[in-house]
C-alpha cells in the first residue's frame, strides 16, 4: 500500500528535473509547493504528505525521541515512498526526481538514496541527519547531493552532519556540504544556495 496524499504540478518548462518535496514534521502537502518553485522554476513538482501522525502532525517516519529514530519504521517508510515515487512516474509520465527534504523529509530521503538508489536522480537535503546507525552498502554512483546544514543546529549535531555527507560520498555520490549560519529553520541562504546548485547539476 503506497498510497500517499499528494500534490502534482506539471512541469512548465521542458528540460528542468521533477522535484520530490518531502516536508518537515507538522507540515503537509502543501508546504514546499512555494520553496520548489523558487529552487527549479518550471519543475514538475510531486509533494506527497508523511503518512505517519505525531500527536497529530504528519511525519515520514516515527521516532521514539527527537533526533532518536525508530529505524525499522526507516526502512519500511522509505521503501513505501519509493514505491510512491515508481507508480507517481509512471502515472505522470516524469523521470526519477531530485528530492528536496527539509528535516523529517531529509531524513527520509537520505534513508531512501540508501535503500533505493533508482528512486532519485539526486537530492538537496536541508537539515538532514544520518538516518540509519547501520546503512547497506549502497551504490550511488555520482548522484548529486547538495547538503545544507546549521551551524547552531540544536537538533542536528555538527558531527551527525558531517557524517551523513562522509556515509553518502563513500557509497559513491557528489556531495556537497555547505553549513550554514543559522538553526533548524531555513534561510533565504538555503533558497539561493539550492537554487544556484540545482541549476548547474547535470
Ligand atoms: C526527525 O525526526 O526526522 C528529526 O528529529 C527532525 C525533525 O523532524 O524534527
Amino acid at each position: 500500500e503506497s498510497a500517499f496524499i499528494h500534490r502534482y504540478e506539471p512541469a512548465t518548462s521542458a528540460g528542468s528535473p521533477p522535484l520530490l518535496l518531502l516536508h518537515g514534521t507538522g507540515g503537509d502537502e502543501n508546504d514546499l509547493l512555494g520553496l520548489g518553485k523558487m529552487i527549479s522554476p518550471g519543475s514538475a513538482l510531486l509533494s506527497p504528505r508523511g503518512r505517519v501522525l505525531e500527536h497529530g502532525m504528519p511525519r515520514f517516519f516515527r521516532r521514539l525521541a527527537e533526533g532518536v529514530f525508530d529505524e525499522e519504521d526507516v526502512r519500511r517508510r522509505a521503501l513505501e515512498l519509493g514505491d510512491f515515487v515508481t507508480e507517481a512516474r509512471k502515472q505522470y509520465g516524469i523521470a526519477a526526481p531530485v528530492a528536496v527534504g527539509f528535516s523529517n523529509g531529509a531524513n527520509i530521503a537520505a534513508a531512501l538514496l540508501l535503500l533505493k538508489p533508482d528512486a532519485l536522480a539526486g537530492a538537496i537535503l536541508l537539515r538532514a541527519m544520518v538516518p540509519l546507525s547501520d546503512p547497506p552498502k549502497a551504490e550511488l554512483g555520482g548522484k548529486p547531493i547538495l547538503l545544507l546544514s546549521g551551524q547552531a543546529d540544536p537538533i542536528v549535531p555538527a558531527s551527525n552532519s558531517a557524517k551523513l555527507a562522509a556515509l553518502l560520498s563513500q557509497a559513491g555520490a557528489r556531495v556537497e556540504h555547505k553549513v550554514l549560519p543559522s538553526g533548524h529553520q531555513l534561510s533565504q541562504a538555503d533558497v539561493t544556495l539550492a537554487r544556484n546548485w540545482i541549476g548547474n547539476v547535470d
